[in-house]
C-alpha cells in the first residue's frame, strides 16, 4: 500500500511531425492497438492509479474519441498552443487543485514502458518520501535526451536539455527517461514559476528539478534497468523498431510459458495473446489483438489470427487460414485456405479446404454468426452465408454454399448433378483431325 493516491499525466499534445502522417503520433498501432493505448494500460496495470489525464493538442479530437471509447478512468484536457512539457502538465493543474497525492507523468509516445517498472518506481518515491522522483536510464550514445546534472556529492540537482547544455553536460551519459513521480501538493507551485528563456523558447517539465532542488524538496532519480522500456517513437523506422521490440518480448514470454515456436525471426503474436503450453507455431503465423489459444494446438505456417479468438485445446489452424472473433472448442481442424469468422465451432469439427464463412453484408454493413456445432464438417470450398447454423454431425458438401440452418446429422448439398458426357473428349478430336485432311 502506498502512503497517498496517484493520479498520472500522459503527454501526448505533440504533432509527431517525423511521423510524416494524417494521423496523429500516438495513434499509430502496433499489433491494432495505439501507442497511447500501450502507455494508459502500463500505467493503470499498475493497480494504483484511479484517474488519467491525457494531454491532447495535435488532432485533439481524434484522440479524444479514442481516449473516450476505451478508457473511463481517463480525462482529455486541450493544451494548445504547444508551448511545451512542462505547460503541457500545467493544463491538467485546475483538476487538481487539492490533490494531496502523487502524479505520475508519461510521454504518450513510449509504448514499451512497463507496469512492473512503473509499479517499482512508484514505491521508489513512496518509499523514500520524494516530492519529485525522475526516471533516468544510462545511454552510451545519450544523444536527443536531456542530461541528469549532479553536483560534486553526486547529488542530482538539474536536468538540462541538449540544445542548451554545455560540451561538459553533453558528455554525462545518464539522461532524463521522461517519466516523472511528483508529489503534487510540495511541487505545482512550480509550474506557475517555470520560464521560457532557453535554446527552444518552451515551458521545460524538467526546469521543475532545479524548482525543487531550490526549495530544499526531496528530489530522486530512479535509474531504469531496461533502457528499452524508454523507446520512444517519432518515425516510422522507430514504430517500427518498437514492434519488433514488443514482439520479441511477446515470443519471449510465451516460450517461457511452454509454447513451441519454431521461427521467432518471421512469428508475430500480439502481447495481448495467451497461448497454452505445448502449442506449436510455425513459421509466418501473425496473431494480433486479444485472443485466447489452448495447449497442445498447432498453428501455421501462414495462419492470421485477427483478434477476439477464443480457441481451445488441440486444435488445428492450418496454412492460409484467417480467424477473427471466434471461438474454437477442443480437438477442431481448420486446416487450409479458410476465412472463419463470427463463428462458433464446436469439438471435433473438421472445416474442409477452403470454407468461407460470408459474415458480412456489405449493403446493410451488418455482420452475423455462422454456428458449426460438435462433429460436424464442411466439405472444400463451401461457403456459409450467415447467419446460419449447421447442427451436431452434420455434413456440408463440397462446393455448396449454405443458407439455411442444416440439420443434425443430415447431409446438406446444393452442387448442381454431375454429368458424364462419354467419349465426348474423343469425338472433338476426331472432328478436328477430320477437318484437316
Ligand atoms: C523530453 C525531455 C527530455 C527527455 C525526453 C525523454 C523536456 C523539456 N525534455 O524531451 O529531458 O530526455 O523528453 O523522451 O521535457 N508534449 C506536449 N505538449 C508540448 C510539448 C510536448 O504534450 O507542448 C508531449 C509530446 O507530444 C511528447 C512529450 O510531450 O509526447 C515529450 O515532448 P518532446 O518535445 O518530444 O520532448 P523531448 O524533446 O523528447
Ligand atoms: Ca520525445
Amino acid at each position: 500500500m502506498l502512503n497517498k493516491k496517484v493520479k498520472s499525466i500522459i503527454l501526448a499534445a505533440g504533432k509527431g511531425t517525423r511521423m510524416k502522417s494524417e494521423l496523429p503520433k500516438v495513434l499509430h498501432c502496433i499489433f491494432n492497438k495505439p501507442l497511447l493505448g500501450y502507455v494508459l494500460d502500463a500505467v493503470n496495470n499498475t493497480g494504483y492509479i484511479n484517474e488519467n489525464f491525457v494531454i491532447v493538442g495535435h488532432e485533439a479530437e481524434l484522440v479524444e474519441k479514442y481516449v473516450k471509447e476505451n478508457y473511463e478512468s481517463a480525462k482529455c484536457v486541450l493544451q494548445s498552443p504547444q508551448l511545451g512539457t512542462g505547460d503541457a502538465v500545467n493544463k491538467a493543474a485546475p483538476y487538481l487543485k487539492d490533490f494531496d497525492g502523487y502524479v505520475i507523468v508519461v510521454c504518450g509516445d513510449t509504448p514499451i514502458i512497463t507496469s512492473d517498472t512503473l509499479k517499482s518506481f512508484t514505491d521508489f518515491h513512496d518509499n523514500n518520501a520524494a516530492d519529485l522522483t525522475v526516471m533516468s536510464a544510462i545511454f552510451e550514445n545519450p544523444k536527443n535526451y536531456g542530461r541528469i546534472i549532479r553536483d560534486k556529492n553526486k547529488k542530482f540537482t538539474a536536468i538540462v536539455e541538449e540544445k542548451d547544455a554545455t560540451p561538459e553536460q553533453k558528455a554525462v551519459k545518464e539522461v532524463n527517461a521522461g517519466i516523472y513521480c511528483i508529489n503534487w501538493k510540495t511541487v505545482s507551485n512550480a509550474f506557475n514559476s517555470l520560464k521560457n528563456n532557453n535554446a527552444q523558447g518552451e515551458y521545460y517539465l524538467t526546469d521543475i528539478v532545479k524548482w525543487a532542488v531550490e526549495n530544499n524538496l526531496n528530489v530522486q532519480s530512479y535509474i531504469l534497468d531496461d533502457n528499452e522500456e524508454i523507446f520512444g517513437i517519432n518515425s516510422k523506422l522507430q514504430l517500427a523498431q518498437a514492434t519488433k521490440i514488443i514482439n520479441r518480448k511477446s515470443l519471449i514470454r510465451l516460450m517461457d510459458e511452454g509454447v513451441q515456436i519454431t521461427d521467432p525471426e518471421t512469428t508475430y503474436i500480439s502481447p495481448e495473446t495467451t497461448i497454452g503450453a505445448d502449442t506449436l507455431i510455425l513459421p509466418n503465423v501473425y496473431i494480433t489483438g486479444k485472443n485466447i489459444i489452448g495447449s497442445k494446438c498447432k498453428i501455421g505456417p501462414f495462419s492470421h489470427i485477427r483478434d477476439g479468438a477464443k480457441i481451445g485445446n488441440n486444435v488445428r489452424i492450418g496454412n492460409f487460414v484467417e480467424i477473427k472473433k471466434s471461438e474454437i472448442k477442443d480437438n477442431t481442424n481448420v486446416s487450409h485456405l479458410s476465412y472463419i469468422g463470427d463463428a462458433e465451432l464446436g469439438s471435433k469439427v473438421n472445416i474442409g479446404a477452403g470454407t468461407i464463412t460470408a459474415n458480412y453484408n456489405p449493403i446493410s454493413k451488418v455482420k452475423s454468426k455462422t454456428i458449426i456445432k460438435d462433429g460436424a464438417n464442411t466439405g472444400s470450398n463451401s461457403v456459409l452465408v450467415a447467419p446460419v447454423t449447421v447442427n451436431e454431425m452434420a455434413s456440408v458438401g463440397a462446393g455448396s454454399i449454405i443458407t439455411k440452418d442444416v440439420e443434425a446429422y443430415s447431409l446438406a448439398i446444393t452442387r448442381s448433378p454431375m454429368k458424364i458426357f462419354s467419349g465426348w473428349v474423343k469425338k472433338k478430336i476426331e472432328e478436328l483431325s477430320g477437318g484437316n485432311k
